[in-house]
């Protein structure tokens, strides 16, 4: 058997153009949707994630504002930023890319940004809504991930969904919307002691470690769903450099039911649902007029 490939990047393509059209209609009630990015330092990786949320505004017609700050910048710098977009109307959303400089402590971030700002739904607040059930904003990987779930009708109701990965960003998250919409859920760490018992019984399997090619086909249960949130590169062999997730396709694509490549899957997801999540951001602004 050969999985369907579930095409992420054919999805974002429709959501985003969704944001174009709702983003028109609120800048045509008095209302731009804006977005603030902020990076601080050099790392090439945030550098092209980041670039790529840019554009992916610009291309929305969402305001964005760009800050790209030296890689010494001060925690109180920082923090000084933050409270200025806070306070500026034509901000809708502010992000913080992530992993930071180890002079700034991310958690002292993400409290300093408004939690009706924070559309990568990591403010306390918001995770903590998220656990008990209404969030201003849910985290855009696993929000994506949803979206591409309900698009192949995956029934979620009483099905078994195994999480490897127990992140912040993607793992908890991933597992609390999976409850919520009714799968019994298992979250895998690195600590699990027999991981291929627990992955080989999931009728949807996500996987969110970093770790290259770390779940083969031998792992997945047949006909499974299996989501590859990893963005790693070959270590070694003919493909070294190239990217891959942290499931390795080649194997896993002769077992599964349906399964997402890398690149092409997740990734272009986590960007639409940002704007997503910006648009969402923006309706709750008390400037929209109502429309003619
Ligand atoms: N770094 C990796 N993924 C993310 C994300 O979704 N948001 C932010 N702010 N930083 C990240």
């Amino acid at each position: 058997m050969t999985a369907r490939l579930i095409d992420g990047a054919a999805l974002a393509v429709q959501i985003k153009q969704q944001v174009a059209h709702d983003a028109a209609a609120l800048t045509a009630r008095g209302v731009q949707p804006g977005l603030a990015v902020i990076l601080v330092g050099d790392s090439q990786a945030s550098a092209v994630y980041v670039r790529n949320k840019v554009k992916a505004c610009e291309q929305a017609g969402i305001h964005s504002v760009f800050d790209h700050l030296p890689g010494d910048t001060s925690q109180a710098t920082l923090l000084a930023r933050i409270a200025e977009l806070n306070a500026d109307p034509s901000v809708h959303g502010i992000l913080v890319q992530l992993p930071l400089p180890a002079q700034i402590d991310p958690q002292s971030v993400i409290a300093a940004i408004d939690p009706a700002k924070d559309v990568d739904g990591f403010h306390v607040r918001n995770a903590g809504a998220l656990m008990t059930g209404a969030p201003l904003f849910k985290p855009c990987t696993p929000y994506g991930v949803m979206k591409m779930l309900e698009q192949l009708g995956t029934p979620l109701r009483g099905a078994e969904a195994v999480v490897v990965g127990a992140s912040n960003i993607v793992g908890k998250p991933m597992a609390l919307l999976l409850l919520q919409a009714g799968a019994t859920v298992t979250i895998c760490n690195s600590k699990t002691r027999d991981l291929p018992a627990h992955t080989r019984r999931a009728d949807v399997l996500v996987v969110a470690v970093g770790r290259e090619r770390m779940i083969t086909g031998d792992m997945v249960k047949p006909g499974a769903i299996v989501i590859d949130v990893g963005m790693n590169r070959y270590s070694s062999g003919p493909k070294a450099g190239k990217l891959c997730g942290d499931v390795d396709f080649d194997s896993a694509v002769n077992v599964a039911g349906a399964i997402t490549p890398v690149p092409g899957g997740v990734g272009p997801m986590t960007i639409a649902m940002l704007m997503v999540n910006t648009i969402e951001s923006a309706r709750r602004d008390p400037r929209l007029k109502e429309a003619a």
